[in-house]
């Protein structure tokens, strides 16, 4: 069994803006930055699933063909009650409802059962926070989303591990 999400990973520049982002929004709220290698925005989370049925996977995200967008991360937030604090968009792009929602689609079609919840675009900055975080703007972290990806949570180890990675076509937003 390995714990698995698809998640899109911002790219090095943006990478490195939300790194600084996320060891100020720690230090106020005495919590705990996301190392920079962890920082990603989850499209679906899977979690305990067979080693045998991840071809499946595989093959359910592979039958998707989406354009690239542009993420510009602008808003700062929390979830309180799971003690994170992220980066979020006041205007999420379209490309990534659809984007998020097709392969919602196809895994469940494929007999994966996602986390039901809906889609809240965020990506965690800081966890174990204390107190609310508050909505609030921030300078935005723009990246080219050109990939998605197939990732697993290897806690053990404390970090994640690409299993395999789909392009999005670039040239329309
Ligand atoms: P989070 O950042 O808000 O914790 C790997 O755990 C990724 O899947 C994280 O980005 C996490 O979101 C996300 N995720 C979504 N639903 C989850 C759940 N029910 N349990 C754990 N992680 C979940």
């Amino acid at each position: 069994m390995a714990r698995l999400f698809f998640a899109l990973w911002p790219d090095a520049p943006a990478r490195e803006a939300l790194a600084t982002v996320a060891a100020r929004v720690a230090a106020r709220l005495e919590g705990r930055p996301v190392p920079a290698a962890n920082l990603h925005l989850t499209l679906a989370f899977l979690g305990e699933v067979d080693a045998a049925r991840v071809d499946a996977l595989e093959q359910a995200a592979g039958g998707i063909a989406a354009h690239a967008f542009t993420v510009s991360l602008d808003r700062l937030g929390g979830f309180r009650r799971a003690g994170v604090a992220w980066a979020g968009c006041r205007q999420c792009p379209e490309s990534l409802a659809r984007l998020q929602a097709d392969l919602d689609a196809r895994i469940r079609e494929a007999g994966f059962a996602p986390d039901p919840r809906p889609f809240a675009p965020h990506l965690t900055l800081a966890r174990r926070v204390r107190g609310t975080a508050g909505v609030a703007d921030m300078e935005p972290v723009r990246w080219l989303a050109n990939a998605f990806a197939l990732v697993e949570s290897a806690r053990d180890r404390g970090g994640y591990r690409t299993l395999a990675e789909w392009p999005l076509q670039e040239g329309k937003d």
